[in-house]
């Protein structure tokens, strides 16, 4: 197994702080049980390590209720780490904290930097799908025009082709409807595939009822998703994928999901570190 979309030797996690009830949630469905965050949490580390990678696990940050959310501060890539600029306010400061963390393993750590143009540019990885062939970026609430320019800016020297796509109106981020099986195949909500955003891709669609089992992520040998989705788990297993499901239920109260749980990667071979 060798695909760089999927295949990761490193993964960053951070402890949930005490202050995710006050995380940032689209609609209110209760306040998060802490307790049970935190073993959902310790059960999807194990399931990484499971694979054999080493994961990083970063002390909680009471100032910041979503920075158990780490995939959104940073974009990994074996030429080197982006950090991102969050469109939401409150995070902000999660992407600066991110940087020094990351310098443990990457020298080259280009910054989504606020004034690329009139316009300030915002990103978070959440948006963005990294595939073998493109990075797809979905433009939504938190990420705009002008970050995804700058990401195009970044990566362009080092072979990259950054597509522009939509987050569909409502949706938090892009890889909420979406995730990467493998490198030819995207598990994805139906509203998102009509959109005709995976043309040329195979698509496994979410079972009827179970739109919220689209975010789940391809790690090493793994499938991770939602637990609580039957028939979407039915169909990765008919598949052929090797799929754990993780409980959900404490992070799904402020919007989160699988990918936003992890920071994926490979550090280039002569910089790592540890
Ligand atoms: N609570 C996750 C976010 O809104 O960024």
């Amino acid at each position: 197994m060798s695909a760089r979309s999927y295949s990761f030797t490193h993964a960053i996690m951070r402890a949930p702080s005490n202050s995710i009830t006050h995380g940032l949630r689209a609609k209110d469905t209760g306040t998060p049980d802490i307790a049970q965050f935190a073993k959902d949490h310790a059960h999807y580390k194990n399931l990484l390590e499971s694979t054999g990678a080493k994961v990083t696990s970063l002390p909680a940050l009471e100032d910041y209720p979503d920075s158990v959310f780490v995939e959104d501060a940073a974009l990994c890539l074996p030429q080197g780490a982006i950090i991102m600029r969050p469109g939401a306010p409150s995070r902000l400061g999660e992407a600066t904290l991110m940087k020094p963390v990351l310098e443990q393993f990457y020298k080259n750590l280009p910054i989504i930097e606020a004034p690329v143009s009139e316009a300030l540019a915002t990103i978070e990885g959440g948006d963005i799908l990294t595939t073998e062939r493109e990075i797809l970026v979905g433009r939504s609430a938190r990420t705009n025009a002008v970050g995804i320019e700058a990401l195009r800016d970044i990566v362009a020297p080092w072979g990259y082709k950054v597509r522009e796509v939509i987050t569909p109106p409502g949706v938090l981020h892009f890889k909420t409807d979406c995730s990467l099986l493998d490198e030819n195949t995207i598990l994805a909500t139906k509203r998102l595939a009509d959109s005709g955003c995976f043309a040329g891709y195979k698509i496994i669609h979410t079972a009827p009822g179970e739109e919220a089992a689209a975010n789940a992520i391809r790690f090493n040998q793994l499938v991770l998703m939602p637990a609580g989705f039957p028939k979407t788990a039915q169909i990765l297993a008919k598949a052929g994928y090797d799929v754990r499901q993780v409980g959900n239920t404490e992070t799904a109260k402020i919007d989160g999901g699988m990918s936003c749980l992890s920071l994926r990667f490979s550090p280039p071979v002569m910089q790592a570190n540890s």
